[in-house]
């Protein structure tokens, strides 16, 4: 049997799963935290093994760290803060076991217990550091930035005891996917190398190209399309229509390709180079041995430069850290001499005017305009799902 690539941080997955029923007595006496959207997703991220071998929310310190060295306090390499952010000043105190509450769901359920280590109350320029390391700007026009000011000062750690994934696995029993059970998928399928595409776009002919390009040029024996399931900024498609699209595509024009397409319950958090090594981290755990980063990696606007995403993996000398292989792609873009999507860096004798841009933002633009986007930029039978849902 192949050995799988090993989980970030441990030799297998640690999944801090509850022991304790969710309706227990126990549970029921406890204080109670309503969750905000980033803390759940968290939360959700924890529980299915995504973010091994974190076992809870850091503490200021550790966030700290995290924010200036890349790691946290024991070694450990980690790109982004992970944390539970509330407004108010909680009646419960550290030391004590609290439960945390989803606010998504009807009943507001309790998804999990936290053994709250320390309750630490965050100066506005505390905060202000966090974003600036985090998204490299603290310009609230960006919408990680923004979303990330509305989420209080008082910031509350601890390990947790997961009870369920949210209402993930019940809105998207056929995509969204734990770690564990991605992991199974590749041992099932006798996958050897396999790489993973990030997306929170239905996929254009970008997004297609680039996978078949990676699968060919690393001899992968297998490919997963792993789609954010969670919450985008305002004029995102919706995670249902995309999964709608990237399914229909695949069945059009992947026939060759043994693929899986699944998804994970994370808010994008749109931090270009960072999320790009959570993102490494993330795909890791599921058992990737590579990841594609192409143009603009969970960028937004013009905050990141194109490659940003790409290089930091070198600058960081993240080989060192973690096992998963990055494989880069310079932009895409359909040529229209040749008839086929190409990378602008590997062919010659083209001018700009011979080229359509691919992108998110264009095909959003078009979507919102009304018009049917052209089969260079996305398949018909994916263009047809957009129009309707536009239209709707
Ligand atoms: S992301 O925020 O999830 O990164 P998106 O779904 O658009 O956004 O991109 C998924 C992946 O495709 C990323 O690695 C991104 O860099 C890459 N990508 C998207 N469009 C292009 C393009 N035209 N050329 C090269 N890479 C692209």
């Amino acid at each position: 049997m192949k050995t799988l690539i090993k989980p970030h941080g441990t030799a297998s997955l640690q999944v801090p799963l509850a022991k304790t029923p969710r309706e227990s007595d126990k549970v029921k006496n406890l204080p109670t935290l309503i969750l905000n959207d980033p803390a759940l997703s968290n939360v959700v991220m924890i529980g299915s093994g995504y973010f091994n071998p974190l076992e809870g929310f850091m503490s200021f310190g550790e966030a700290k760290s995290v924010c200036q060295t890349y790691r946290l306090p024991d070694g450990l390499f980690w790109p982004v803060p992970i944390i539970n952010l509330v407004q108010s000043k909680p009646d419960f105190e550290s030391g004590q076991k609290i439960a945390l509450l989803d606010p998504t769901r009807d009943n507001k359920p309790c998804i999990a217990l936290m053994d709250v280590s320390d309750i630490e109350t965050l100066s506005d320029k505390d905060i202000d550091e966090m974003i600036i390391r985090v998204f490299g700007t603290n310009d609230s026009s960006h919408p990680g930035v923004k979303k990330f000011r509305t989420l209080g000062n008082f910031l509350i750690s601890g390990k947790l005891e997961i009870f369920d994934l949210g209402s993930f696995p019940r809105d998207y029993p056929d995509t969204f996917r734990t770690a564990q059970q991605i992991r199974e998928h590749i041992v099932n399928s006798g996958w050897d190398k396999v790489v993973a595409f990030q997306t929170r776009n239905p996929m254009h002919r970008a997004h297609e190209a680039l996978c078949k390009l990676a699968v060919d040029r690393i001899g992968a024996d297998g490919l997963i399309i792993h789609m954010l399931l969670g919450k985008l900024k305002d004029g995102d498609i919706p995670a249902g229509v995309r999964d709608d699209c990237i399914k229909t595509m695949v069945d059009c024009y992947f026939n060759e390709i043994p693929v899986l397409v699944s998804g994970y319950g994370f808010d994008m958090l749109y931090a270009g180079p960072r999320e790009a090594l959570l993102h490494a981290i993330i795909r890791q755990n599921m058992g990737a041995t590579h990841l594609i980063v192409g143009r603009d990696h969970a960028g937004v606007g013009s905050f990141y430069g194109a490659f940003e995403a790409q290089e930091i993996f070198d600058e960081l000398q993240v080989s060192n850290d973690l096992s998963i292989k990055i494989f880069n792609a310079d932009h895409t873009a359909y040529s229209k001499k040749l008839g086929r999507v190409v990378i602008l860096n590997e062919v010659d004798g083209h001018v700009p005017d011979d080229f359509v841009t691919l992108s998110g933002t264009n095909l959003r633009a078009l979507l919102g305009k009304g018009e049917m986007p052209p089969k260079e930029i996305v398949r018909p039978e994916v263009a047809e799902i957009l129009m309707n849902f536009y239209q709707s």
